[in-house]
């Protein structure tokens, strides 16, 4: 198990730059097998998602190669075969092989997916989805294999604006014959990206990005040169720990656009937030107001920064509320804010957070990715040491943590143990 140390109390000063999408990105490297020719993208963030996603691929005899950020994928050997259980466990978006391999083969064969544990994280619009295409699904205990003869355009309704049942529906539908309608499709930037990475390889798509998604279907796709969009997610995280700890603090390569809900917030509490055209400053406020959140989808307030957001309401006078809409167990990093000090209570899926409190280092648990975020920010925040552990589920979804967070002035040593 890998841990860290975090000496907590530092002034953070000077730039952090954003990398690439986690959440497009592990669409987009399964959506390039939709193809036999090769592709590249660019902007590929360096996590151990991206390596999980290329052993899949490796397994498929898709070959691989990385320098400096760009991905290479040729899948121009590719075998269609079950992916091992070993490594559709190791991440939720393995399950996006499922809507690529289908709509590729329109056959696919592999087990219920992994990822964070931050609720039942079913997957029955995906397949229902399938289905609607005319696909048959099989199930036997946790393994699904999902056949079609052909798989024809459909209208589909979602009844959650789901991001993977979006992403999972458009992988399958774009080589279908005729066309697909997505209603009530999920409206993150993330499915924007991938859908933009589809239409550079020939697929016809319109709408990404509002809630009536069409695609028709074409014969082929071909290859392309795409980029990654800036993670909003890993920003708002750093805004968050610029807003805690920060003078001058400055988040390059963003989209403030894909953040209004998120700056709004930070404003709101009381931060100072210069916004640039790809680049927001925070600088830290002693006097913070309290707010309440509540997650919802995009462009709502993100659930994925709900968890290092309340961190920052730890340090808020009076009493605030967040309000989680999306995960049923998304509070899990609530028992170590308050062993670092914090006077949080939750019931049903609302916490309750007195403040400010003052955060003092003592051993925490990152039990999934943003709930470690959040153990970051604390232990940044926090007098004298904070000892993360299970560091892995942050390493999952954030290039170069700790390099980054060194160049502004953190210290924090990463162990193995
Ligand atoms: C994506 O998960 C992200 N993961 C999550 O980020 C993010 O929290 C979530 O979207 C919401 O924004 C990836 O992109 C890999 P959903 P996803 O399908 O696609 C229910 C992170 O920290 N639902 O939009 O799995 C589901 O239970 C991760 O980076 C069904 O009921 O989320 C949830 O309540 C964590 N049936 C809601 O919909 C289904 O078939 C939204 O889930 C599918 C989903």
């Amino acid at each position: 198990m890998k841990i860290m140390e975090i000496e907590g109390g530092r002034e953070l000063s000077g730039t952090i730059r954003v990398s690439g999408a986690k959440n497009a990105t592990v669409a987009i490297i399964p959506a390039a097998i939709l193809t036999d020719e090769e592709v590249t993208i660019c902007n590929v963030p360096e996590i151990t998602d991206t390596d999980a996603l290329c052993d899949i691929l490796n397994e498929l005899n898709v070959k691989t190669s990385r320098a400096s950020g760009s991905l290479v994928i040729d899948p121009s050997k590719m075998k269609n075969g079950e992916i091992k259980e070993e490594y559709s466990k190791k991440l939720r978006a393995s399950y996006y092989f499922m809507g690529a391999l289908l709509g590729k083969y329109k056959e696919v064969s592999m087990f219920f997916p992994g990822g964070c544990s931050i609720g039942a994280r079913p997957i029955d619009l995906h397949l229902k989805g399938f289905e609607a295409l005319g696909a048959k699904v099989t199930k036997i205990k946790n393994k699904y294999t999902v056949k079609a003869d052909k798989l024809v355009g459909a209208n589909i309704y979602l009844d959650i604006a789901s991001v993977g049942a979006t992403i999972n529906i458009m992988l399958a539908a774009v080589l279908a014959e005729g066309k697909t309608v997505i209603d009530n499709a999920a409206k993150e930037p993330e499915i924007v990206n991938v859908a933009t990475f589809l239409n550079n390889m020939g697929a016809k798509i319109v709408g990404a990005g509002t809630s009536t998604i069409k695609i028709e279907g074409v014969e082929k796709l071909h290859k392309c040169f795409h980029e990654i969009i800036p993670d909003r997610i890993e920003a708002g995280t750093y805004l968050i720990i610029g807003a805690l700890c920060g003078k001058n603090f400055k988040v390059d390569n963003l989209i403030p656009e894909h953040l209004d809900s998120v700056l709004s917030k930070l404003e709101e509490v009381g931060i100072d937030i210069q916004v640039g055209q790809d680049y927001a400053i925070v600088s830290n406020n002693n006097k913070l107001k309290h707010t309440t959140i509540k997650t919802a989808v995009y462009p709502g307030f993100p659930t994925d920064l709900q968890q290092p957001f309340t961190v920052l309401l730890t340090q808020a006078e009076g009493k605030s509320k967040v309000v989680e809409t999306i995960w049923e167990n998304r509070f899990m990093h609530i028992k170590y804010l308050n062993d670092l000090g914090s006077d949080i209570t939750v019931k049903n899926q609302t916490a309750t957070i007195e403040g400010p409190t003052k955060l003092n280092g003592t051993t925490v648990v990152a039990t999934d990715l943003r709930a470690g975020a959040a153990m970051v920010a604390a232990g940044l925040l926090a007098e004298g040491t904070t000892t993360i552990t299970n560091v892995e589920h942050i390493l999952r979804g954030y290039e170069q943590i700790i390099e980054k967070l060194e160049s502004v002035g953190a210290k924090i040593t990463l162990k193995e143990v």
